[in-house]
């Protein structure tokens, strides 16, 4: 029959965000608001034997990619075992199925190891300063110190590494090139975000979002050197354009920006997310999804399959994000997983 996994717009969907669980050590401001959020009840999570059936079918249809998230994925009991199980597994096109995860970073010092052992491929960590006080005031925790000795053991454990920076104008604009060479100095390939309005726009600030164009500007600024489109390593996967650093000391050196705001990659998206209620989402920016948890446990053979294809019939042509804050899931981050 008709591919599962493929779109009105001819879009094919071959990386999943799975989010495990709704818990975050850290309080983000961008993500939640300072209450935090209120957690669903242990058995609305999706068991790790249902992830796993989740990943699975969705590997069969042609998933090549699964990113682990959250909250905070390190605080789920079992994700070793999880990642153990997940890496074995193979996409349709024969390919071992490439399982990575995104972290907050502070639980890395105990996790890197078991998990680059378990067959992780990639390890990306949030940083959105380099300083201890503004970290603290962004991730409303003071764990800077630990988020760092994440990052060493990360590369101890030979763990390609992403750094992700949400940049925010009149916070942390004045620290994008420091961020690029502390990356670089540790092997990995730093990337700055636009701010996006989750929460109905609650958690957005319009003069805060720096555009990718101001960020490569800045990066170029203060690195003393131009700025170049380079070569694009993760092909179909990722919402980052990464960039070559040319002239100056750093000559040679890629970041990556990722525009979802000023320059959107909705035309190109290959994705869809569940999150750890195992809602299906076609898209981060709308609230639509689709329910995988009752399509599986109703027990009747099909149901997930009707949901997916639901779910991708809806998916529309690009975000719902407004520059002023006003669109967007009403959703915060953290109940979607990013
Ligand atoms: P790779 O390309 O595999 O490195 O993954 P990634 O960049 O998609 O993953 P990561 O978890 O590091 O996410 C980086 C940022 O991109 C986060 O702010 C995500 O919320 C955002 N992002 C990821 N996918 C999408 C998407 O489909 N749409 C939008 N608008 N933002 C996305
Ligand atoms: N806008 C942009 N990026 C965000 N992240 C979380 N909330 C937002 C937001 N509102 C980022 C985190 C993490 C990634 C998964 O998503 O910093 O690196
Ligand atoms: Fe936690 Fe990541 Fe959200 Fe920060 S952005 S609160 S680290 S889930």
């Amino acid at each position: 029959g008709e591919p599962v996994l493929v779109d009105r717009l001819a879009r094919r969907v071959r990386y999943l965000r799975v989010s495990l669980t709704d818990r975050c050590s850290m309080r983000c401001t961008y993500c939640m608001p300072s209450e935090g959020i209120e957690h669903v009840p242990r058995s609305e999570i999706l068991s790790l034997e249902e992830v796993v059936r989740v990943v699975e079918s969705f590997a069969a249809w042609g998933v090549e990619r699964v990113r682990l998230t959250g909250g905070e994925p390190t605080l789920r009991r079992g994700l070793v075992w999880l990642v153990e199980q997940l890496s074995q597994r193979r996409s349709a096109s024969g390919r071992p199925l490439e399982v990575v995860m995104t972290t907050n970073g502070e639980l890395l010092e105990r996790f890197a190891a078991p998990l680059a052992a378990a067959g992780l491929s990639a390890l990306t960590v949030s940083l959105d300063s380099l300083d201890p006080a503004r970290f603290a005031s962004i991730t409303r925790r003071d764990r800077l110190a630990q988020v760092l000795a994440g990052i060493e053991a990360a590369r101890a454990a030979a763990l390609p590494l992403k750094l992700n920076t949400v940049a925010v104008r009149g916070f942390n604009d004045d620290e994008l090139g420091a961020l690029c060479r502390f990356a670089w100095a540790h092997g990995a390939t730093p990337r700055f975000i636009e701010l996006m309005p989750m929460a109905g726009g609650r958690l957005f600030v319009p003069g805060e979002l720096m555009p990718a164009a101001a960020i490569r500007a800045r990066v170029g600024a203060e690195l003393g050197a131009k700025i170049e489109l380079g070569a694009q390593p993760d092909g179909p996967y990722g919402p980052a354009q990464y960039f070559v650093v040319r002239g100056g000391a750093h000559d040679g050196r890629r970041f990556g920006t990722i525009a979802a705001m000023t320059e959107n990659f909705c035309a190109s998206c290959n994705r869809l997310r569940v999150s750890a209620t195992g809602q299906l989402h076609a898209c981060l920016a709308r609230d639509d999804a689709g329910d995988l948890r009752r399509a599986m446990r109703s027990g009747e053979p099909g149901r997930l399959e009707q949901v997916v294809r639901s779910a991708l019939g809806d998916k529309r042509d690009t975000h719902g994000f407004e520059r002023d804050g006003s669109g967007g899931p009403t959703k915060a981050m953290i109940s979607i997983g990013g």
